[in-house]
Parts: structure tokens; sequence; C-alpha cells
């Protein structure tokens, strides 16, 4: 297992569609693991393949207060979507930067676990937005385009220059990264 860089907004690689995963073998098992052990160390709550420069349908998701319960799911697919929720979001590819997005509040879900099994579920609350969250950057999607032209950017000028910052002064703090996914 390896903590992995996380790209981030506005790196074009963010913007590449996954694509499906259609072998289940030790190198997908060793993907999740990186993911996993990435999405911890950040730490974050979630994280796709998309923010590791992976393009494959794969992403993780913990939040749980212990960090004891995680979830890996493969090739994700939502088969049905209900009401609408407006909540907080954070992205661990954008980081330092929260704000409102409205997603549905109840979704069903299929996917595929590591070894290729299918499951359905559904999910509300926190889940349903972190799926739906992670979901997004798998076709190349960041929550900041839920905003509009003037914040995304003003947001894009911020990182750019806190990376800077952050180039001449390496010790300077992350922020709260913990909600972020
Ligand atoms: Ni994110």
């Amino acid at each position: 297992m390896a903590v992995r860089t996380i790209l981030e907004f506005p790196d074009l690689r963010l913007r590449i569609r996954a694509q499906p995963v259609t072998r289940f073998d030790a190198a997908l098992a060793a993907l999740i693991d990186d993911l996993l052990e990435t999405m911890y160390a950040a730490p974050g709550i979630g994280l796709a393949a998309t923010q590791i420069d992976v393009h494959r349908r794969v992403l993780v998701i913990d939040i749980s207060e212990e960090r004891n319960q995680p979830l890996a799911l493969v090739n994700p697919e939502i088969l049905a979507r209900e009401g609408e929720a407006s909540s907080e979001e954070g992205c661990l590819s954008v980081p330092g930067i929260f704000d409102e997005v409205k997603r549905a509040e109840k979704i069903r879900v299929r996917w595929q676990s590591r070894t290729g099994e299918v499951s359905e579920r559904d999910y509300d609350g926190t889940l349903a937005v972190c799926i739906q969250h992670e979901m997004d950057h798998l076709d190349g999607k960041l929550f900041v385009d839920y905003l509009s032209d003037l914040k995304r950017e003003r947001i894009r000028k911020k990182l750019v220059k806190e990376r800077r910052e952050r180039a001449s002064r390496p010790s300077a703090a992350a922020g709260q990264a913990r909600r972020a996914y």
C-alpha cells in the first residue's frame, strides 16, 4: 500500500472520464488499498481514483468517526434519485474550499466489490452526498462546477496562489481536510 499524490484543481487530469473496471484482479485490490490509505492520510472521507490520476471507475468512502468502516465501490451506477438537499461540500482536490451544493437527497446505487460481486442499496444523508460527489469525479466533474463562473475563477486564482506560497513555505498548514472528499 502507498499514499499517492492527490491532483488539485485546476489540473486538467481531473477532467478525464474514467473507464469501467473489467478485471477484478490483484491490481484492482492494490488500487483500492492505495485509495483507502491516501484518503485516511489526507485525511478525507472519500476519494475517487481520478483524484490520484488513475482513470478507472473506483471510489472509496469512510464517513465513520472511528475511520473503520471503509466502502469501496467499483463501477458504481445511480439507478434512482429522489428529492433534493443542499449541503456544504469540500474536496481533497480543492483544498480549503467549502460551499453549498444541491444534490439528490436519496439515491439507489448499484456497484461491484473488489471481487466483482454486485450489490444494490439505498443511501441518504452524508453517504448519498459523498457517493454523488465521488461519482462526479469519475466523470471529470468537480463540486466547484456547480458554483458560478465568477466564484470558480476566484477559487482557481486562490489555489494557484496558495500552491505557489506553499512551494516556498513547505510547512504551511493544509487546513481542514477532515470533511473533504
Ligand atoms: Ni472531491
